[in-house]
């Protein structure tokens, strides 16, 4: 009873993180396409502007992250996995390409666009690597078949990849609240959000690890939850 309340509760904050991924990029994508028609924004505006002159690399950000946010909660939907196997795998290979390219495309951004600082740098080298990392250690674990680990490990890199959503809020909390420049509120949310989703992801492991479902199995172990 406990668990299927908090699946619920969780359900519905992964369904509303995703949704705001994907006004996120819809508004980048949109600011992108007038900066296409030449009206591109002014280069007061750093933020914007930084997009603005790295259209590909961004688009090569943006759009692989919608198919993660839209695919991440399909790929974790218990019902969906256990009657469409065969969807599940091959979402499950968009899923990691997408991932990939997101991870890999976030350090190149957080270095040639980012405009926070060392803080914005260091801490998105240190989560994109823990992310690709968690990416590659869930793809490894399910070649061997060990679909426990599996779990565990693409719900850490989901968390991680969902964090995103969780910093704008943030941004708009510590400018408005705490009074902090929105270039210093950026480099702070990024260390604040990514770490706030890798905390509640090892909770929610470590809370739904089962003697029905330890981390050694290597078979798939059914379940009546929404979400794994
Ligand atoms: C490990 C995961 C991710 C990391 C480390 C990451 C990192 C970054 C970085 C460094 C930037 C540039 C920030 C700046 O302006 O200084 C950025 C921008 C952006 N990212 Fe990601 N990202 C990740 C995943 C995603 C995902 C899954 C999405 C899909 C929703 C996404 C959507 C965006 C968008 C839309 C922007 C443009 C920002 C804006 O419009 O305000 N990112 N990301």
């Amino acid at each position: 009873m406990q668990r299927r309340a908090a699946t619920a509760v969780l359900s519905t904050l992964v369904v509303a993180l995703a949704a705001t991924g994907v006004v996120m990029v819809v508004l980048r994508a949109l600011l992108l396409a007038e900066a296409f028609s030449g009206n591109t924004p002014s280069p007061a505006d750093p933020y914007d502007g930084g997009y603005a002159r790295h259209p590909g690399l961004t688009l090569l950000h943006i759009v692989p992250g919608l198919v993660f946010v839209i695919l991440g909660p399909l790929q974790f939907a218990t019902r969906i996995r256990a009657r469409y196997t065969n969807l599940h795998r091959w979402c499950g290979r968009i899923y990691v390409a997408s991932g990939a390219v997101v991870g890999v495309s976030a350090l190149v951004l957080g270095v040639v666009v980012g405009f926070a600082g060392s803080t914005e740098t260091t801490a998105v080298t240190f989560f994109s690597t823990l992310f690709l990392i968690s990416l590659g250690l869930a793809v490894f674990r399910i070649r061997r078949r060990e679909v426990a680990a599996h779990r565990e490990w693409m719900i850490r890199a989901f968390a991680l990849g969902l964090a995103v959503t969780t910093m704008r809020p943030m941004v708009g909390i510590l400018t408005a609240l705490a009074g902090l420049p929105f270039s210093e509120a950026l480099g702070i949310s990024f260390w604040l959000a990514f770490s706030l989703h890798l905390v509640l992801a090892e909770c929610w492991i470590s809370f739904t690890r089962t003697e029905r479902n330890p981390v050694s199995a290597t078979v798939s172990v059914p379940s009546t939850s929404r979400f794994p």
